[in-house]
């Protein structure tokens, strides 16, 4: 076994937009019912970009915080995947454009492009980079990992599922955040659950009902084939017994909106108990009833839906609540969503808290692609440590996301509209104020005639 050891995430940055809109005010705003949004969605605050940013600035920001706050050289990366489904080039990947930060270093043997498929990207990204470690083409360099994305929706009920952001990662051996070996989920299908077929238009087209059935089966098909690729390692170490959520100390998801997130760790204890036998009476209290209920049938059960919210409620406080800080507080961020949640736990939890378990992890895109797969944390909590530094790295995020600017509903749908018109225009400086934005972001600068785009960094 000549791979290296414990490839996985050594390091991470979050990038999210300086400003956001309040959901007690969009509810107001849009004339819904209160907590249409704050309880319905789960959905506290909403961030978003003014047409002063877009993905590549995004991801530009993103990267040069990680670099920055590592201290690696330029040179120690070998490979740069993106992941993102914000398209403004059909041709031109954003990996291009962050070349412009690796000019100086002379470093321009960097391998990996951009990845979309919706949400999925990043996750494709990831396993891009680990699989590239654990091949003959591996020189010994850091990958780095990219995803970011600014999802908007046109006005109606989706809008408020809106969010923006990007996480860039470093990945390497010896990882505090290492990826089990063999253990992955896939479930890939033809769906056009959301979708975006406009390219004059930054909207996607979306059946959101449509949609929530999409991930919550994904999620079905996923957790089974980790689940038998899990036992049979077992089985071969000689442990023979089923797999459930108890083996999983934290569970992370691509989260869309946060209900649905609670509703995604219900269902996964509905598998277990689909798949239990005997008297599960004190397991899985109230969800007898419904054992026999048509697979089919079991995705827009209102009752289920209620006692599993119930009967999975101490284990979602324990292991998936504090994954939702940043997408309560900033919503959807697409391809960054499942890592945004990966850094909100980290910063919810002391090292020592994490030491040893594992994370279980569930990626998501439309259209669809899916895959259900888990990290081991390292056991080493010590100070100084990986998994230490890493952790502290990250404990800012409630202090960053606090310090953000509230705009008014009005404002909000001022720069939306903004936003539409300079979608594809060309010879443009983007209007707006660059002291709204956070110290040491990058901008776009200017748009010419040809539809290059120049970036520039805010001190
Ligand atoms: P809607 O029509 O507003 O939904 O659209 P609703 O009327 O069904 O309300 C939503 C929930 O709020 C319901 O809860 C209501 O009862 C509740 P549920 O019954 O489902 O448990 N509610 C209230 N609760 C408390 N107080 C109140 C109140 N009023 C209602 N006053 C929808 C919601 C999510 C469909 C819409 O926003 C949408 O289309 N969003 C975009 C699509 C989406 O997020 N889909 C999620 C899965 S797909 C995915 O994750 C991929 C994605 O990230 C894209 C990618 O992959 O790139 C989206």
């Amino acid at each position: 076994d000549t791979w290296p050891k414990d490839v996985g995430i050594l390091a991470m940055e979050v990038y999210f937009p300086a400003q956001y809109v309040d959901q007690t005010d969009l509810e107001k705003y849009n004339n819904v019912e209160a907590g249409k949004y704050t309880v319905g969605l789960g959905q506290t605050h909403m961030g978003f970009c003014s047409v002063q940013e877009d993905i590549n600035s995004l991801c530009l920001t993103v990267v040069q915080r990680l670099m920055e706050r590592t201290q690696l050289p330029w040179d120690a990366v070998g490979r740069l995947e993106v992941g993102t489904e914000t398209i403004i080039d059909k041709s031109k990947a954003v990996k291009t454009v962050l070349m412009e930060l690796f000019q100086d270093s002379g470093n321009t043997d960097i391998e990996g492009i951009d990845t979309t498929n919706a949400c999925y990207g990043g996750t494709a990204s990831l396993f891009n980079a680990a699989n590239w470690m654990e091949s003959s083409y591996w020189d010994g360099r850091y990958a780095l990992v990219v995803c970011g994305d600014i999802a908007v929706y046109p006005n109606g009920n989706a809008r408020p599922t809106g969010g923006a952001g990007a996480v860039a990662m470093l990945i390497g051996p010896k990882a505090p955040l290492a990826l089990e070996q063999g253990l992955r989920g896939t479930h890939m299908e033809n769906a056009y659950d959301f979708y975006k077929p406009n390219l004059a238009s930054e909207y996607p087209l979306v059946d959101g009902k449509l949609s929530i059935q999409c991930y919550l089966r994904a999620l079905d098909r996923c957790y089974t084939s980790y689940r038998q690729k899990i036992q049979k390692q077992w089985k071969q170490a000689g442990i023979d017994r089923p797999f459930t959520l108890d083996d999983l100390q934290y569970m992370i998801f691509h989260t869309p909106f946060c209900k649905m997130v609670q509703k995604s760790l219900a269902r996964l204890m509905f598998n277990d108990f689909r798949s239990s036998s005997g008297d599960t009476q004190a397991l899985y209290q109230g969800l007898e009833a419904f054992r026999e209920l048509k697979l089919e049938d079991t995705y827009t059960n209102k009752d289920l839906d209620k006692a599993l919210l119930k009967a999975s409620l101490d284990m979602f406080n324990k292991k998936t609540k504090a994954s939702l800080y940043l997408s309560t507080h900033n919503g959807n961020m697409y391809t960054s969503s499942l890592y945004g949640c990966l850094a909100s736990l980290l910063s919810h939890h002391s090292a020592q808290d994490l030491a040893g378990s594992r994370i279980g992890a569930f990626s998501y895109g439309s259209g669809l692609a899916a895959s259900f797969f888990s990290f081991r944390v390292s056991q080493d909590a010590s100070p100084g440590s990986p998994l230490d530094t890493l952790v502290n790295s990250i404990s800012d995020l409630p202090k960053r996301l606090a310090s953000r600017k509230r705009m008014s509903p009005e404002e909000f749908t001022e720069i939306m509209n903004q936003r539409e018109q300079f979608f594809h225009k060309v010879n443009f400086s983007p209007p707006g104020d660059t002291n709204n934005l956070f110290p040491g972001t990058w901008y776009l600068e200017r748009v010419d005639e040809m539809y290059r785009r120049k970036y520039a960094r805010r001190p």
